[in-house]
């Protein structure tokens, strides 16, 4: 850490640090421990100023005014070259950790009820804008300043360069948007559960969060939710998702393969 990271380690010299992550997604996290025992863990995030900190500290108070469950905010700033985020610990635990067995299909209910939960908030309230026009150039610009990780493709996509994965993605561009509020990094790690009741106790990470297709969400939790490396959800865990999904959200919604397929691929460049 800099000097913004020695100060926050100052600031917060009653905790006790202990790293949360590896950092490998550009910010490093650590969870603080009151070791006087009186008040809530916190967490800190501290990234590059340009990963974008400041943006997730703004969605987390848009969420929280619309009762969508998140961290509250301890502080928030910047030195100009790092930003950090301290908020305070949601109770419960990430949804991708492993429950006994008979609880998976509660648990997918419940992704899918936060899912359909964000998906109908008003979009026009929203000010964070994630359609194509934004994200499409910006996987253009992480492919030339070499931000997107091609050692860590999906299986289907290893080896391939970084044109490659853009002459796929101009090429496969759905024509239309079907613009909701999207999470956009709605993997089971960033959503909070509490492991009696299956219920959802906060979202976080929502650095991306903002107006794009459905399927920029649905795409990324079906992705996790049959994966082979996460096997303790499996195939019919992603079938119960789609079907409670479905039946939360209102007017005519369809689940597209070709949009999933599209926007797994658009994945890859963040
Ligand atoms: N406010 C919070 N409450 C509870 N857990 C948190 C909180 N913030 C972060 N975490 C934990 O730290 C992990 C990493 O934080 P996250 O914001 O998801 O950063 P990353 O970009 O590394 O995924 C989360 O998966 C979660 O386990
Ligand atoms: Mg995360």
């Amino acid at each position: 850490m800099d000097s913004a990271g020695h100060d926050l380690r100052a600031r917060y010299a009653a905790y006790r640090w202990t790293p949360a992550t590896s950092g490998a997604s550009g910010a490093e996290v650590h969870r603080l421990t009151d070791t006087g025992g009186a008040g809530p863990d916190l967490y800190v995030k501290v990234a590059a100023a340009t990963y974008g900190l400041s943006g997730e500290a703004d969605r987390l108070a848009w969420l929280a005014g619309r009762g969508i469950p998140v961290p509250r905010i301890v502080e928030r700033g910047t030195d100009g070259d790092v930003a950090w985020l301290v908020t305070e610990a949601v109770p419960g635990r990430p949804a991708a950790e492993r429950l006994p067995e008979d609880r998976r299909p509660a648990v997918a209910e419940a992704l899918a009820d936060i899912t359909a939960a964000l998906h109908e908030l008003p979009l026009a309230d929203c000010p964070f804008d994630r359609s194509l026009a934004v994200t499409e150039a910006r996987a253009v610009r992480n492919v030339h300043e070499g931000l997107v990780a091609l050692d860590d493709l999906d299986e289907e996509r290893a080896g391939w360069t970084g044109e490659r994965l853009l002459e796929a993605l101009h090429r496969t561009r759905p024509a239309s948007e079907d613009l909701v509020v999207t999470h956009g990094d709605l993997t089971p790690e960033n959503v909070l559960i509490d492991p009696e009741t299956c219920r959802v106790t906060g979202v976080i990470d929502v650095v991306r969060l903002g107006r794009a297709d459905r399927h920029a969400d649905l795409a990324i939790a079906l992705r996790e939710l049959v994966s082979e490396d996460d096997p303790w959800f499996g195939p019919e865990c992603a079938e119960r998702f789609v079907e409670r999904y479905l039946q939360r959200v209102a007017g005519k919604v369809t689940v597209d393969e070709d949009r999933l397929a599209f926007y797994r691929l658009l994945d890859e460049f963040f």
